[in-house]
């Protein structure tokens, strides 16, 4: 058997959906992703009826083009949003503001003054100085309080430590948010996106009920909702449980801290809704060796860290390749375009491509559909941002 990884289609797409794409994408200069917009119906789809006592805050930062909001608007999701920027997309497309949640602990007074004056009465928080600004800025305003949580060494994308602030913290904030005029509502975590622990909601979970309680006890205060965050599992090289599993196992930990009275409970998805819509189709520009004696090719791409595929950094999230030549697999380093010599992908990871891959050849980068067309610079070597095209 090859040392190398090698990619079958059929894991991430069934033929007539690669098919298709691929002959969408066969006259089109690349680089570019195509979505798969019923494939995000699907995911969603999947998500309803998985956590069927939940309400859906899209993570809109995983996608935000019109194509993806205003299907899932139509749907009935509610979106999670993390600038005045991104509020402007989903209200443009007609999303109330009773259906926005500001998720983002970081802000500015004057974007929360904004937020409220259209309607926003949900905020996240994790910092005595953000909660008063919340309440000079959003009074009466709903807030709850992120809590950090572990899990960071199991989640391909950890997002914790930046955010989130320890339960004691966070139970003092929750008194403080009360005594300010706010309203209490709830408390919010994030396991890290691409969580492969599904124990991690498990921990987070419990600590959270502790809060409840203690709040309840000590102050009267009745926390009303949950925010179990994103961090639900896409397909990309390494597997996770299906999320029938993750869903399985959260509801379980969620009933043995809370019994059959569950809280309002929230969920966060972005990355598991779109990765596996998306499909980015790259070029291979180069292919060279660093000496006459060298074992391993470089593979230059017209793609890289810096046109959407910065989730490679530390080789983070591992994007299937896929390429249709035959031959066999040869170690190769695969780098982006740019005169950077951060712009290298996959340098250690044991990617392998065919031995006959030859300049000029297709590359699919499969469930590629979150976090690529945002990330991708704007005029980075000159090179223009990531095109994207909808089916
Ligand atoms: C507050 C918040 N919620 C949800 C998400 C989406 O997480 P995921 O893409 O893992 O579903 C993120 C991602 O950064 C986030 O910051």
């Amino acid at each position: 058997m090859s040392q190398f990884q090698s990619i079958d289609v059929n894991d991430y797409y069934d033929s007539e959906t690669f098919e298709r794409i691929k002959s969408f994408a066969q006259d089109k200069p690349t680089p570019f992703v195509v979505i798969d917009t019923q494939i995000v119906a699907k995911q969603y789809q999947a998500m309803v009826d998985n956590f069927p006592y939940a309400s859906i805050y899209y993570a809109v930062k995983a996608n935000p083009a019109p194509q993806v909001l205003t299907l899932l608007r139509d749907k009935g999701a509610n979106f999670d949003i993390a600038s005045i920027y991104e509020l402007d997309m989903v209200t443009e497309l007609g999303v109330s503001c009773d259906r926005v949640s500001y998720g983002n602990t970081i802000k500015k007074r004057a974007d929360v003054r904004a937020f409220f004056a259209r309607g926003v009465r949900m905020f996240a928080s994790d910092s005595e100085a953000d909660l008063r600004m919340l309440a000079e800025e959003a009074p009466g305003a709903r807030v709850y309080v992120r809590i950090l949580t572990e899990g960071t060494h199991t989640a391909d994308w950890p997002l914790s430590r930046k955010f989130g602030c320890q339960n004691e913290m966070a139970y003092d904030l929750l008194v403080l948010a009360k005594a300010l005029g706010l309203e209490p509502y709830g408390i919010s975590f994030h396991v890290g996106s691409q969580q492969r622990d599904i124990g991690a909601w498990d921990s987070a979970i419990g600590k959270v009920k502790s809060i409840f309680d203690r709040l309840s006890e000590e102050h009267g205060i009745i926390l009303k909702m949950i925010n179990l965050g994103g961090g639900f599992p896409a397909n990309y090289i390494d597997k996770t449980n299906p999320l029938e599993t993750y869903a399985e196992q959260i509801t379980h930990f969620l009933q043995e801290d809370f019994g059959d009275n569950l809280p309002e409970i929230i969920i966060e998805p972005g990355r598991s809704l779109l990765s596996n819509a998306g499909v980015l189709v790259s070029e291979v520009v180069l292919i060279s060796k660093k000496s006459h004696t060298a074992l391993e090719r470089w593979v230059f791409t017209d793609v890289g860290k810096f046109s959407g595929l910065i989730e490679t950094m530390d080789e983070a999230i591992k994007f299937p390749i896929y390429c249709e030549r035959q031959g066999e697999l040869d170690k190769c380093v695969i780098a982006g375009p740019t005169c950077d010599s951060a712009d290298i992908m996959y340098e250690h990871y044991h990617y392998g491509l065919p031995s006959d891959l030859a300049i000029g050849d297709r590359l699919y980068w499969l469930s590629a559909g979150a976090y690529t067309t945002t990330y991708s610079a704007v005029c980075f070597n000159g090179f223009p941002p990531l095109k994207d095209y909808y089916l």
